[in-house]
């Protein structure tokens, strides 16, 4: 059954008009023309474009028998990853994973907090381990210091023989000391395609393991993705959502909305807007520009940062990620006493209520002067998950197009870490002249 996202942009109206959708969409075409042609900047990048469609069965099938080795002889599986390498995987695990399958999912690397680790591995000491370690570099080090941490417990507690069959590697093909590790030990690996970037990565094996060893249907998942491809394969605002989406926050950018807020209802995405905020800021935040991507975990938030979206400086525009079904499984009671007056309430389901604090929100909030469009989910399900990962990611591509920037490079974050290797010590990277005169 399809299941289709919706985008409602009622609450734009004053702020975004259909002259200006007319008058930027000869960029939404170019931004169009650019990715699906691969000439654009980065144009090497885009395989995960097409990656719902050419994911071919055998793989599917080597990542889900990993995934039942891993879980079957473990009573602990550890995700070892950072950025694009960790943030979707643990975005579908919070949204979609039965509690006693989330269980079993420990991530790591994903830090440097000392006690995290050290506290992770006591609490798994008498338990069986299994460990996926994820880098597409193989050199990035939260993961490669995690990792090192790990091998080594691994290996006092089993050996090294049986350690070899409880470690899964995601690399890349041919580069990088994660994949010299994996060929020099034995591990078994999957590969990272080279045209992937890790922001866009989860529809690969980076994602698709983790999300299966915590039970979800990778299957379902890659089919929402694949339907969701097929209805933006268009260049026009009607139909293609990711387009319109990437349209409407451009022009709301340039007058002045600088900042745009993921706003959910459902504590289970948390970790959707951790990956969302990275897809954004890591694709738009360059040469000077890019909407600065926040989120808001509501209703909870809206004691805490509704005051500022209220009535804060006017800088900001809102994206609220609303799940139509409603659950059915918290009636609010009807009491006697009524003490606390909540009888109007009862006999409502605590989803319902939800609901129209949503709406309520989402009127104040237009009507306070923060324009603001709704993507509609069907359901919680791993098909609908996997066509908001596809949504996302082509609105990400499509918009940072517009804006002028190269969608899939991240220069600026080797700057912190030049730096912060030079004070570690790392070999070759001492600065003579400031040694001598510091
Ligand atoms: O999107 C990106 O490229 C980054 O977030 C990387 O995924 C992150 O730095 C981890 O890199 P790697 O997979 O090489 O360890």
């Amino acid at each position: 059954m399809k299941e289709e996202l919706r985008l409602d942009s009622g609450y734009t109206k004053g702020f975004v008009s259909k002259k200006d959708l007319d008058d930027i969409f000869p960029e939404v075409e170019k931004a169009h023309n650019f990715l699906m042609r691969r000439s654009g900047p980065g144009g090497e990048l885009t395989g995960w474009l097409h990656l719902p469609e050419v994911i071919d069965e055998e793989l599917i099938e080597d990542i889900e028998n990993a995934a039942s080795g891993m879980t079957c002889g473990s009573d602990a599986v550890i995700i070892v990853g950072i950025g694009g390498s960790y943030l979707g995987s643990r975005a579908a695990i919070e949204a979609l994973a039965a509690p006693i399958a989330r269980k079993k999912i420990f991530f790591a690397g994903h830090n440097m907090c000392g006690e995290y680790i050290s506290d992770l591995l006591n609490e798994l000491k008498d338990k069986d381990i299994s460990v996926n370690v994820i880098s597409k570099s193989g050199t990035t080090t939260e993961p490669a210091i995690a990792f090192r941490i790990i091998e080594g417990f691994l290996k006092k507690k089993y050996g090294a023989d049986e350690m070899k069959k409880r470690i899964v590697c995601t690399t890349d093909k041919e580069k990088g000391a994660l994949k010299s590790i994996a060929d020099k030990k034995g591990y078994k690996s999957f590969v990272i395609p080279d045209s992937v970037g890790g922001r866009f990565s989860v529809l690969t094996p980076v994602g698709l393991l983790p999300i299966a060893c915590a039970g979800i249907n990778i299957r379902d998942l890659i089919e929402g993705a694949a339907e969701q491809r097929q209805e933006s394969l268009l260049c026009d605002l009607g139909s293609n959502i990711s387009y319109k989406y990437a349209a409407i926050r451009n022009i709301l950018y340039r007058r002045g909305k600088k900042i745009e807020i993921l706003s959910s209802f459902d504590h289970r995405f948390r970790y959707l807007s951790e990956w969302w905020k990275q897809l954004f800021g890591e694709s738009e935040g360059k040469d000077a520009r890019g909407i600065f991507p926040v989120s808001c975990d509501f209703s909870a938030d809206l004691h805490s940062m509704g005051q500022l979206i209220q009535e804060g400086e006017r800088n900001i525009f809102e994206t609220f990620l609303i799940v139509e079904q409603e659950n059915m499984s918290a009636p609010i009671p009807r009491d006697e006493e009524d003490l606390d007056g909540l009888n109007y309430l009862a006999g409502m389901q605590v989803d319902h209520v939800n609901r129209k604090a949503y709406q309520a929100a989402a009127e104040a909030h237009f009507e306070g002067g923060v324009p603001n469009s709704t993507v509609l989910v069907p359901e919680r399900s791993a098909s609908c998950l996997g066509r908001l990962f596809y949504f996302f990611e082509k609105a990400a591509a499509v918009s940072a197009y517009m804006s002028g920037v190269n969608p899939f490079n991240q220069p600026g974050v080797e700057a912190y870490k030049k730096k912060m290797f030079k004070l570690l010590g790392k070999p070759g990277t001492s600065d003579k002249r400031q040694a001598t005169s510091d």
